[in-house]
C-alpha cells in the first residue's frame, strides 16, 4: 500500500516541490511509481494561476476516481497551489482524501497514515520559515542533466491579478549555505545545469547575502556547471547582478523578465512597480552589459479596463524590445486577489482572445527574427538527448536558452557540443556540429 504516483502542473517551483515531496515520502517508506494503475496513492501537485489550470485539474480528479473502482483503498491527494486556494472545498467534493498546501509537505507521511485510519486529512498552514532547506530532493529530470534548486519561497509583491502570494504565502529566502551544498551535490552527481528558482529571485536576501552574491557564489562553487535562474522582476533586477552574469562564463545569457503590459496605466493597476520606460531602461542596461543576452517575457492581454490604446502600447513594447520568446496569456480573474475585489473583469472574452492572438502573431515574427539573427553563429550547446523528430539528431539549448537540433549519433546527454546555425524556424535553430 505504499506506491505513490505524482503528477505535476504549473511552474518550475512545483516541479522542484514534487522532488521534495518524493524525498519526504521516500524517507517514510513510500516508493515512487511511474504509472497511475500501479499506484496506491495518486497525487497531483497543482496550479491555480489561471482558471483553465484549475479546470484541467478538476478533470484529472474525476479521472482518478475511475481507479478507485478497482482499488477501493486508493488515496487521492491534492498538493500545491490549488490545495492552498480551495482548502476544504476539495475534501467536500468527496473525490479527494488529502489536501496539503505548499508548506505542509513535511506532514504528508503523518497525513497518509491518519488518512488510512481515520479518513480525509487537510493541512494548508502557510509558514514564514519553511524552505525545506536541508531536504535532499529526489531529482526527477529524465536525462540527469538539468536540476532545479529552489532558493526562496512565496512572494511579497501582491501584483493585483496574481494568486501566488495567497497560495504560497510570504516570501522567505533559503539559507545560502544549503543552496551551495545542494549545487555541489548536483555537480558531484553529474548534473551539468542548475536553475535557481524563485518567484522574484532578485529579492533574495539571506542575512548579508543578496541574489547577486548568491549567483556569484554558486557560479564559483560549481565552475563546470551552467547556471540559470528564474524569474527576474523588472523592478528589482540590479546592475550588480548583471555584472556578476557578465563576469562568469558559466552563467547563461538569458533573463526571463516578465513585462505583463506595455501601458503605464495598466502596469499601475496591476501593481507592477515599474513603468514602461523603466522596463526599457533595464533592457538597455542588460544589452549594454551582456550584449548577447536573450530576454524572454510573460504578458497578460485584456486586464481590467484595458483599452485598444493600452493594448497597442503592449504591442509596441514587444516590437521595441524584440523579445526572444514569450509566454502569453489572457487575463483570468482569480477570486480574492486585489484586482478581483477592486476592478471589474470588463474586457469581454472575444476581445481578450483577439488581443492575445495579435500578441502571439507578433511574437511569432519576433522569435523568427531573433533566430534569423543567429544564422551563421556558433554556440556551445548542452545536449539534452535525441531530438523528438529524428533519432539521428540530438537536441539541446545554447546559453540563450534557444533549442538547437543537429545530426549527431556520437554525443550523449550532458555533453557540450559546438554547433553552427545553418537554418532556423521560429522555435528551433537547425545546426551542424563544428569539430
Ligand atoms: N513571479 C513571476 C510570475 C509567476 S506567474 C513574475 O512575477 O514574473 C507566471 C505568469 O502568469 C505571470 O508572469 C503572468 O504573466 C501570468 N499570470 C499570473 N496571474 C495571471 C492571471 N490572473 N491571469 C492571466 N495570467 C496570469
Ligand atoms: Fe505573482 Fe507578482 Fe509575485 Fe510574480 S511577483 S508571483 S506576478 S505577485
Ligand atoms: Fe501555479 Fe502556484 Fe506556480 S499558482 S504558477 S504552481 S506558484
Amino acid at each position: 500500500m505504499n506506491k505513490v504516483y505524482i503528477e505535476t502542473y504549473g511552474c518550475q517551483m512545483n516541479v522542484a516541490d514534487t522532488e521534495v515531496v518524493f524525498s519526504i515520502l521516500g524517507k517514510a517508506g513510500y516508493v515512487r511509481c511511474e504509472t497511475i494503475d500501479e499506484a496506491d496513492i495518486i497525487m497531483a501537485n497543482t496550479c491555480s494561476i489561471r482558471d483553465n489550470a484549475e479546470q484541467r485539474i478538476w478533470g484529472r480528479i474525476d479521472y482518478f476516481q475511475t481507479f478507485k473502482k478497482h482499488h477501493p483503498e486508493l488515496i487521492v491527494g491534492i498538493l500545491g497551489c490549488m490545495a492552498e486556494r480551495l482548502k476544504n472545498a476539495l475534501i467536500e467534493s468527496g473525490k479527494v482524501d488529502i489536501v496539503a498546501g505548499p508548506d505542509a509537505y513535511r506532514s504528508l507521511p503523518q497525513m497518509l497514515s491518519d488518512c488510512r485510519s481515520s479518513g480525509s486529512q487537510i493541512n494548508v498552514l502557510l509558514s514564514r520559515e519553511e524552505t525545506y532547506a536541508e531536504i535532499e530532493p529526489v531529482r526527477l529530470d529524465r536525462n540527469g542533466v538539468s536540476a532545479f534548486i529552489s532558493i526562496m519561497r512565496g512572494c511579497n509583491n501582491v501584483c493585483s491579478y496574481c494568486i501566488v502570494p495567497y497560495t504560497r504565502g510570504a516570501e522567505r529566502s533559503r539559507d545560502w549555505k544549503s543552496i551551495i551544498r545542494e549545487a555541489c551535490q548536483c555537480s558531484q552527481n553529474g548534473y551539468k545545469e542548475i536553475t535557481l528558482l524563485g518567484q522574484n529571485v532578485d529579492s533574495y536576501q539571506y542575512e548579508d547575502m543578496s541574489f547577486a552574491g548568491l549567483l556569484k557564489a554558486v557560479a564559483e562553487a560549481v565552475p563546470g556547471v551552467r547556471i540559470r535562474f528564474s524569474t527576474s522582476n523588472p523592478q528589482d533586477i540590479s546592475d550588480e547582478m548583471l555584472e556578476v552574469m557578465a563576469s562568469h562564463d558559466n552563467i547563461c545569457h538569458h533573463i526571463h523578465l516578465p513585462v505583463q503590459s506595455g501601458s503605464d496605466r495598466i502596469l499601475e493597476k496591476m501593481r507592477r512597480r515599474y513603468t514602461r520606460q523603466w522596463f526599457l531602461d533595464r533592457v538597455a542596461k542588460i544589452r549594454e552589459l551582456i550584449p548577447d543576452c536573450a530576454i524572454t517575457t510573460d504578458v497578460i492581454a485584456g486586464f481590467c479596463s484595458e483599452t485598444e490604446e493600452d493594448h497597442k502600447d503592449t504591442l509596441r513594447i514587444f516590437e521595441e524590445v524584440s523579445f526572444d520568446a514569450a509566454f502569453m496569456f489572457y487575463y483570468s480573474e482569480r477570486p480574492g486577489t486585489l484586482a478581483a475585489r477592486k476592478y471589474p473583469d470588463d474586457v469581454d472574452l472575444a476581445t481578450k482572445t483577439r488581443r492575445l492572438e495579435e500578441i502571439i502573431a507578433l511574437q511569432n515574427r519576433l522569435s523568427l527574427e531573433s533566430n534569423q539573427r543567429d544564422l551563421g553563429k556558433t554556440f556551445t550547446v548542452l545536449v539534452e538527448g535525441p531530438s523528438k523528430k529524428n533519432p539521428e539528431e540530438l537536441c539541446g539549448r545554447n546559453s540563450q536558452n534557444k533549442m538547437c537540433v543537429w545530426p549527431d549519433t556520437v554525443h550523449k546527454a550532458g555533453d557540450l557540443v559546438t554547433v553552427k546555425v545553418l537554418e532556423c524556424t521560429q522555435a528551433t535553430l537547425l545546426c551542424q556540429e563544428v569539430k
